[in-house]
């Protein structure tokens, strides 16, 4: 149910704000070269982290992705298994982030 509001949340947002917020799903795929060692080539983690804490981003809403890695830039999203994943997150910019929430949300 969470979900569902989530998802609603989004596109109305979205749609509030127009294309000019969506990410290209085609750079995010590109720029995903680098999560793809945890997160898994379809946004599925990797067998080998299976049950340690590492989330699976495929089909996830793209305005959480984009907030988490934001969160995670700024310092703000810590605990956890954040030590890992802040540092991946630190070179990102808001375009890129952008673009990897878009891909992400397509993954099924
Ligand atoms: C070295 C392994 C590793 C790599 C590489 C990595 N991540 Fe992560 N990621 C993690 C871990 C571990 C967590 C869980 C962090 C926590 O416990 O807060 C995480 C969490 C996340 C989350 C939050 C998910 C949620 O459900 O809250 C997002 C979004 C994310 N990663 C995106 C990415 C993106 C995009 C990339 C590539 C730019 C990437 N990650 C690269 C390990 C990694």
């Amino acid at each position: 149910m969470k979900k569902v509001i989530l998802s609603v949340a989004g596109i109305a947002l979205a749609a509030s704000m127009g294309s000019a917020v969506a990410g290209d799903i085609a750079a995010g795929q590109a720029k995903s070269a680098t999560c793809i060692a945890c997160h898994g080539a379809n946004g599925v983690t990797n067998a080998t982290f299976a049950g340690m804490g590492y989330p699976n981003l495929a089909g996830q809403n793209a305005k959480y992705i984009e907030a988490q890695l934001k969160a995670f830039k700024a310092g703000q999203r810590t605990g956890g298994m954040s030590a890992v994943m802040a540092p991946m997150a630190a070179p990102l910019t808001d375009a890129d982030i952008a673009n990897l929430a878009a891909y992400y949300e397509s993954l099924k």
